[in-house]
């Protein structure tokens, strides 16, 4: 039975330790030994890491590996991934390496405005509300200058303020909806700063404008918060070619193949239990270069899914055509991301990821995440619509079943020759290294 603990965060990292492995642990030494392998020797770097966040106990690792030959906008790139799945960074650099001798890829940032919003109730009069905001809105943006001077003074800041009527979704609802230009910085603490600064100064100022009968003067702020939903800071990535240089063997012509992979993306577009899974294939080259780059994922995970459902059904993220000989696959997708606060100065391997990277600023960012996202779709549909996606994932997989009936290095390199030829399947590797380990 769990136990229930009070002052558990004050405790020291030890004494944290101790308490998990004797209330959920039978051999609490093991436990103990697989929590503390993972610590650093460095006291620094384990330092910095127990402090990302509250009772650290260990650190998690996840590989970080690097996808080379990404030519974008005719710029070389080696894009570092941190991903756990076996045939995601290999997949990017297949896509990478084909679309490198087919002019690389091509990308444009449509739009960079991120949004805020401060929601309130207010059970008044809403011309009497729309004459408040006018003349208070200037006093909005003042009470906020010591937030956005820094910002400013580099090109960004507060775009504007809108007064949002939303009392059809929920009476009394309004909203201050926020634009900002955030340049560089992802602008999560700097938007929230500003968000509820405006909220403070708007509740402030009801409680003495005349316009107001007394009722209307109270104001309810109910919460203000930056939204992940960022449709207005979209990047584009696109490749194309003629349709006969897609042709790479004699298995497929390059017309029957962009054929196939055309009617692939537009089953995508319309068909939202294939879109989500369409979609996941490109979160995969997504989440690992923002989780690389120490940028949250999360974040983007929830505007990435929004935006595939703005027209109101869920659908494919990438776009494809056959037009005039001339085969385009495509992205347009909504990515907040920041090279300068949060983990990019703090974490060693994120600054090393940048500086890998040409130390990009956000608008470069985003468009590299584009193209992981639109090479890691390209390369999924290019199997699942020739060979199938088992072949190659299950070869990437092979290394993770010998692992986990602990084969030498040995037995690795003779298995890795025989699945050469063969194919990988759980049984197929299980029955290949008993015959091995019995001499047969
Ligand atoms: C697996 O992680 C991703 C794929 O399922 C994506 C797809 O089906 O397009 C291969």
């Amino acid at each position: 039975m769990s136990k229930t603990i009070s002052g558990f965060s004050k405790l020291s990292k030890s004494k944290k330790i101790d308490w998990i492995v004797n209330t959920y642990f039978s051999n609490t030494e093991e436990a103990k030994r697989v929590l503390k392998q993972y610590w650093s020797s460095n006291e620094k770097l384990q330092q910095l890491h127990d402090e990302f966040i509250e009772n650290t106990i260990t650190n998690f690792y996840l590989p970080l590996g690097v996808a080379p030959n990404f030519l974008i906008n005719n710029t070389l790139y080696t894009i570092p991934m941190a991903i756990e799945e076996s045939s995601v960074v290999a997949a990017a650099s297949k896509a990478a390496k084909f679309w490198l001798d087919r002019g690389g890829f091509k990308t444009t940032i449509i739009s960079t405005t991120k949004i805020g919003q401060v929601h309130f109730m207010y059970h008044g009069n809403f011309n009497k509300l729309q004459g408040f905001f006018k003349q208070v809105k200037p006093k909005l943006i003042k009470a906020t200058k010591a937030i956005t001077k820094n910002m400013e003074a580099r090109g960004g800041g507060i775009i504007d303020i809108e007064l949002r009527d939303k009392t059809n979704d929920i009476k009394g609802y309004y909203q201050l909806h926020v634009s900002f230009e955030t340049l560089d910085a992802m602008g999560a603490n700097f938007i929230n700063s500003c968000l509820e600064q405006f909220a403070k100064t708007f509740k402030n100022e009801a409680l003495v404008f005349d316009g107001f009968s007394e009722n209307e003067k109270h104001i309810q702020i109910v919460m203000s918060i930056l939204s992940n939903y960022v449709p207005d800071c979209l990047v584009r990535a696109e490749v194309s070619c003629k349709v006969e240089e897609l042709k790479e063997d004699h298995s497929i012509s390059g017309e029957d193949f962009a054929t196939k992979f055309v009617q692939a993306v537009n089953i995508a577009e319309v068909e939202p239990y294939r879109a989500v899974t369409h979609n996941k294939g490109i979160m995969n080259g997504i989440d690992a270069v923002v989780l690389a780059t120490g940028n949250d994922f999360r974040a983007i995970e929830a505007g990435v899914h929004a935006y595939a459902s703005r027209h109101g059904k869920y659908s494919s993220l990438t776009h494809a055509k056959i037009e005039n000989g001339i085969f385009t696959f495509w992205i347009e997708i909504p990515l907040a991301l920041g090279t300068v606060g949060g983990l990019t100065g703090l974490h060693p391997l994120v600054k090393l990821a940048l500086e890998l990277l040409h130390n990009p600023s956000a608008k470069e960012l985003m468009q590299i995440v584009a193209v992981a996202g639109l090479a890691q779709n390209f390369a999924a549909l290019r199997s699942l619509t020739t060979t199938g996606i088992q072949q190659g994932h299950m070869k990437m997989h092979l290394l993770n079943i010998l692992n986990q009936f602990e084969a030498s290095n040995n037995e690795k390199i003779i298995l890795t020759e025989h699945f050469k030829t063969n194919t990988v399947t759980h049984t197929a590797v299980v029955e290949a290294l008993n015959k091995l380990r019995n001499g047969a």
